[in-house]
């Protein structure tokens, strides 16, 4: 997730090219709905909650649960994973207020940035590990919500360590040290060899690098200037491998890195990269495919110097974009913007209840603000990962 001052008043920018797009679009603005159900009462507090009838669409019939159980989750990187650890450090990227959540069970806000639950829930609720992964950082975490695993993740960070350092998101080095801390409490409650068998046999799972090449490559310029792409997304990778290799060394022996999806197609970056027919941004586009490549590459490198290790690259930038080549496909009308606000350009606290509307039916959109996918196109590609990628983790180790 991309939120640095710098972007601030780049989005004040858009703001005013918000206007012109409202002009062109009041017209078919039945598209858009008012957040607030206009009801008789002169009230004029937003309510977040939808009216019944644009409730999200019937689910897809979860994937069959293999026979194999993990006795935990743990998930680290960026925003795509955390479950809430934002809401507990200072910075301004975080979704801890409607209509973020507003499609999670009670529609409470949790620091998720999506309107409903996240590929940690998911994928945990598939493998029959618990329905959703609390953040560590959460206060007031059971044993039993410890010992089933937890999102390390932290929105706005990635593997440049100064991606997260210019947004104040959890550093990867952090996350790590967090997951160190935590071994320790596990091993207080269940004893060392427990513990060690939970962290062995639990799935780690990683996803990082967009904030890298969306906010600090793309971004800020600043790194532009200092690296080519090819030597930038090199770098990328061998941060991503040196950090597969500390989580093995801290006792991780199930790990899958999930690439990154065709991040040049995402709202934001076709409303200011993709000119005025906001196509998908080539550049962005190629840089995600070469640091996928490369990450496949030196995680493969460095599995096979690993014993008893299962450490994958999984790719998901194929099954995202087939989705925004196919979107009738997946019952989707709208690909190419957010269900939040104009859907342009949208994101952290310019996604909100004051001032957003949202849109009719927020399942047939693939994305919920300018930068992050909806609660079903979480679930579509989850449910995907978990019955075609999980093979691998299976085979005796
Ligand atoms: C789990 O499934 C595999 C094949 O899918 C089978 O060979 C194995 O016997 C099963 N194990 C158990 C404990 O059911
Ligand atoms: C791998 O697992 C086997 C069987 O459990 C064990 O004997 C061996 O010591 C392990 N190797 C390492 C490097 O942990
Ligand atoms: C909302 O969209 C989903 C997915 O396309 C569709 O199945 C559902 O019928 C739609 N609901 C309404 C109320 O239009």
């Amino acid at each position: 997730c991309s939120f640095s001052s710098s972007k601030l008043s780049r989005c004040v920018l858009f703001i005013s090219l918000f206007f012109t797009f409202f002009l062109a679009m009041h017209t078919s603005a039945h598209r858009l709905q008012r957040v607030p159900n206009p009801g008789p009462s002169p009230a004029p507090t937003p309510k977040p909650k939808p009216g019944p009838s644009p409730g999200p669409a019937p689910e897809p019939a979860p994937p069959k649960a293999h026979n194999m159980t993990f006795p935990a989750i743990f998930a680290f990187g960026d925003s795509i994973l955390d479950t809430g650890n934002n809401d507990y450090i200072m910075t301004l990227i975080k979704a801890d207020f409607l209509p973020y959540g507003m499609n999670f069970p009670d529609g409470v806000p949790t620091g998720r940035f999506c309107n409903g639950k996240i590929p940690s829930d998911f994928i945990a609720d598939y493998l029959g590990v618990k329905p959703i992964v609390p953040a560590y950082l959460r206060p007031g975490l059971t044993k039993e919500d410890l010992l089933t695993g937890v999102s390390f993740a932290s929105g706005g960070s990635g593997f440049d360590p100064l991606t997260p350092i210019v947004v104040s998101a959890i550093p990867m080095s952090k996350q790590l040290t967090y997951f160190q801390e935590y071994i320790e409490k596990v091993k207080g409650f269940v004893g060392k060899e427990k513990a060690e068998h939970i962290i062995s046999q639990g799935l780690a799972i990683v996803v990082a690098g967009s904030d890298d090449l969306a906010n600090t490559y793309y971004g800020e310029h600043l790194e532009e200037f200092l690296y080519d792409i090819d030597s930038y997304t090199t770098f990328m990778a061998n941060s991503a491998t040196s950090f597969a290799m500390q989580l093995y060394e801290s006792g991780a022996r199930k790990i899958g890195f999930i690439g990154i999806s065709p991040i040049g197609c995402i709202p934001i970056q076709r409303t200011s990269r993709g000119g005025l027919r906001r196509k998908c941004a080539k550049e962005l586009n190629f840089a995600a495919q070469l640091f996928n490549s490369k990450l496949s590459t030196s995680l493969n490198a460095l599995a096979r110097t690993l014993q008893n290790t299962t450490l994958v690259y999984i790719d998901i930038y194929a099954a995202f974009d087939d989705m925004i080549q196919n979107p009738k496909k997946y019952g989707f009308d709208e690909i190419d913007r957010g269900c939040c606000g104009t859907g342009l350009f949208e994101l952290g606290p310019l996604c909100n209840k004051f001032t957003s509307l949202l849109c009719k039916n927020v399942s047939s959109y693939m994305f919920w603000d300018s930068y992050h996918p909806t609660e079903r196109a979480y679930k579509i590609l989850s449910q995907k990962f978990v019955e075609n990628d999980m093979g691998p983790f299976y085979e005796n180790k």
